[in-house]
């Protein structure tokens, strides 16, 4: 498969929504394709990729789910959009996906996290939207062995975080989302942007273990918005008696 081609599509398509830099000294590693591979050490950058689409674009003969960087799905020659990320490793960051002019629902309503070639590492679809429900809140962790990424998951908290607040719907025991009606720009008042929590797991091309995977774990899952005090604010406002 031609990659150039692969990658001058993808990024030609890429709406770079949010970057996440954190690139404060101790850079290695100087892959910033999504699309490429790449070993990282703790300290480094990490490019990754979000995929916003339907949830059968992602799967090939609806089987087989590939990396969005895969140009057998052609999802660039579709409706979808791509963000590109690079937090730094094992710091946890919280992304933000300001959905004022994006509406995930528009473009399918799921998403999945993607990096890497060869070594081609992709999450399952996970839900965000349709014209009845939204979900703001996810977990994403990555999961390295020896600095190579081996895997995407979400992390979901059956709900725990929005049990009794009226505001919320659990759907399918895992996702808490609110009515999309609600959402500013769609009939309501509440600013729907997405949050996207990032952990690591595993360990570095050192060995070095990393291990917000367990700060995240020993939080509770909205406690975090805390440390983003400017997000808080427009994140977290609406929703005051859950924090
Ligand atoms: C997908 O389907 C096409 C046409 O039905 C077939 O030629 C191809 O081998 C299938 N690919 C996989 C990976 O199953
Ligand atoms: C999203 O963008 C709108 C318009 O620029 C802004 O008013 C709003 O505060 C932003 N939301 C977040 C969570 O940053
Ligand atoms: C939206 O998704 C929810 C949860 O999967 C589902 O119950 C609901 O029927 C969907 N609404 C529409 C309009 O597709």
């Amino acid at each position: 498969m031609c990659l150039s081609k692969t990658l001058t599509l993808l990024l030609y398509s890429a709406v770079i929504l949010e970057t996440a830099v954190a690139l404060t000294g101790g850079n290695t590693n100087n892959v910033y394709s999504p699309c490429s591979d790449t070993k990282i050490q703790r300290s480094d950058g990490f490019t990754f990729g979000i995929a916003f689409s339907s949830r059968p674009s992602f799967f090939l003969n609806q089987t087989l789910l590939l990396s969005p960087c895969d140009h057998r799905l052609s999802l660039a020659a579709i409706n979808s959009q791509f963000s590109l990320f690079r937090p730094k490793i094992d710091e946890i960051s919280l992304l933000s996906i300001n959905t004022s002019s994006f509406f995930p629902d528009s473009y399918g309503g799921y998403m999945v996290a993607f990096a890497g070639r060869k070594y081609a590492a992709r999450s399952p679809p996970a839900f965000i939207a349709n014209s009845t429900y939204i979900v703001t809140s996810f977990t994403l962790v990555m999961e390295f062995q020896k600095g190579r990424l081996q895997n995407f998951f979400w992390k979901r908290d059956g709900c725990a975080s929005c049990k009794g607040n009226p505001n919320f719907v659990c759907l399918n025991k895992q996702d808490c989302a609110i009515s999309t009606p609600s959402c500013k720009g769609r009939g309501g008042t509440v600013d729907c942007s997405l949050g996207i929590q990032l952990a690591f797991s595993g360990t570095d091309k050192h060995l070095a273990v990393l291990n917000s995977w367990y700060e995240v774990e020993n939080l509770k899952q909205y406690s975090l918005y805390g440390l983003y005090s400017n997000l808080k604010s427009s994140l977290t406002s609406q929703f005051n008696n859950f924090f």
